[in-house]
């Protein structure tokens, strides 16, 4: 038995997805913990890709559960669509799914909220997927968030929508000059989503305690990164949930004491989407090439990814929050054709320099940073699978990596299906 958490090490899109998919084979239950549809993660089997926002992606494999925990804001139409989706592609969801009724919905007048936001805050917007994610969480820490329990019971959804409509309709309409919503239009439509999401309704907390007590392996799926992190990332640049590792257990309702391992995932280089300081950004032509090279176009929103230099402080700064056991290293074979490879080991600012990640903002924004330059492999490492057969060059910078966070790499990926992977040790 034991408890896995995965997760991303950079600002997300590190190919967890592929990596989840990979692991879920030796798992029972596979959960998310936080996050709503502004994730995507993209799998392909054989000569098929899903890309998933909600559902765990261990879906895709007959006889595994999936949980969507109570750290998750759930978008109904969204589930809905995604559900219904994968029927059509002939995978079954039924008792193979369960969503915590402690999950917050994300409503029409959070997306709503969030747009006129965004508008205001003009050049400062933090650039969100616009899928109402923020104000959903802003909700729930106020407290007036609503919850999958109080969806499916149609007087408590009724009372709260109307106090909450009150105040919403309000910021709408007299703060943003937009039209705002009404009652019974949002009561039926909600109400319809409510009826076919009912059955999958569980105490997800009680499920995995059960599943525990079992001896069965669990896995914990993140969505967006480290750096993405309400506390831990580049705020206010950052998603509104707790995507590190800490956030698996209050997320799942599985206590830190039944967690074993978290595995870190981290790309040979690094993308960002959205704003906020990303000091190894490439804006010449070597970041056109990771970009097409590595497709590095959001799952999500299209939105192309800012691409840039592997970054050591901030992989390692990651590896202390998480307490990362383990990692994983994606998408080596997007620098095969580099003439030159440069890894970031320090920040200048000021004339100081940074050997940590800084929290400030401006230092994150301002700084130079410091590089170690290493020679290119320029060598094919395209669905490579043993470790053996990686080019010298191509291992010394696995090694090197490896030396700056000082934590062991145990997986390898070199392309995007399962079997373009180098698994140097079990993870289960
Ligand atoms: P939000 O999560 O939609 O509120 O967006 C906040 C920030 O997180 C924006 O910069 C988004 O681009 C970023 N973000 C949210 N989800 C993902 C993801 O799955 N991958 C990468 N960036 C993400």
């Amino acid at each position: 038995m034991s408890n896995v958490v995965i997760t991303g090490a950079q600002w997300g899109d590190e190919g967890k997805g592929k990596i989840v998919d990979l692991l879920t084979e030796d798992a029972d239950y596979i959960v998310r913990y936080q996050g709503g549809h502004n994730a995507g993660h993209t799998v392909v089997i054989g000569d098929k890709e899903f890309i998933l926002h909600l559902i765990p992606s261990g879906i895709l494999r007959p006889g595994k559960k999936c949980v969507i925990g109570n750290g998750v804001v759930i978008d109904p139409h969204a589930l809905l669509a995604e559900i219904d989706g994968l029927n059509e592609k002939g995978i079954e969801i039924r008792d193979n799914f369960f969503i915590s009724g402690r999950a917050h919905i994300i409503m029409p007048y959070h997306r709503a909220i969030e747009k006129e936001s965004e508008k205001l805050k003009g050049s400062l917007r933090i650039g969100t997927t616009g899928r109402g994610i923020g104000p959903s969480y802003a909700d729930k820490i106020a407290r007036v968030g609503i919850r999958i329990v109080d969806l499916i019971d149609r007087e408590v959804f009724r009372e709260k929508l109307r106090i909450n409509l009150q105040e919403m309709n309000y910021f709408l309409e007299r703060l943003y000059g937009v039209k705002g919503f009404v009652l019974d239009d949002v009561y039926h439509e909600y109400m319809g989503y409510a009826e076919k999401l009912r059955g999958f309704v569980a105490d997800t907390a009680l499920l995995l305690d059960r599943a525990i007590g079992e001896g069965k392996n669990i896995l914990f799926e993140g969505a967006q990164g480290t750096h993405l992190d309400v506390d831990h990332g580049t705020y206010p640049y950052v998603t509104s949930s707790n995507a590190t590792s800490g956030g698996a257990c209050t997320g799942s309702g599985v206590g830190p004491t039944k967690i074993d391992k978290v595995l870190g995932v981290v790309k040979a280089y690094t993308t960002r989407v959205g704003s906020g300081p990303f000091p190894t950004e490439l804006k010449d032509s070597t970041g056109e090439y990771l970009r097409e090279r590595g497709r590095e176009y959001g799952a999500t929103t299209g939105r192309p990814r800012r691409c840039g230099w592997f970054d050591a402080l901030a992989t390692s700064y990651a590896a202390k929050v998480n307490g990362f056991t383990q990692m994983a290293i994606t998408k080596l074979d997007v620098l095969d054709d580099l003439e030159e490879i440069k890894i970031c080991v320090g920040y200048r600012y000021n004339g100081k320099r940074y050997d940590e990640m800084p929290s400030e903002l401006k230092v994150l924004e301002g700084c130079e940073p410091v590089y170690e330059s290493m020679e290119g492999w320029r060598a094919s490492t395209s669905g490579i699978s043993k470790y053996e057969a990686l080019p010298h060059k191509a291992k010394r910078y696995i090694e090197r990596v490896k030396e700056l966070i000082g934590i062991e790499i145990d997986i390898i990926s070199t392309g995007f299906r399962r079997d373009e992977t180098i698994l140097l040790r079990k993870i289960f």
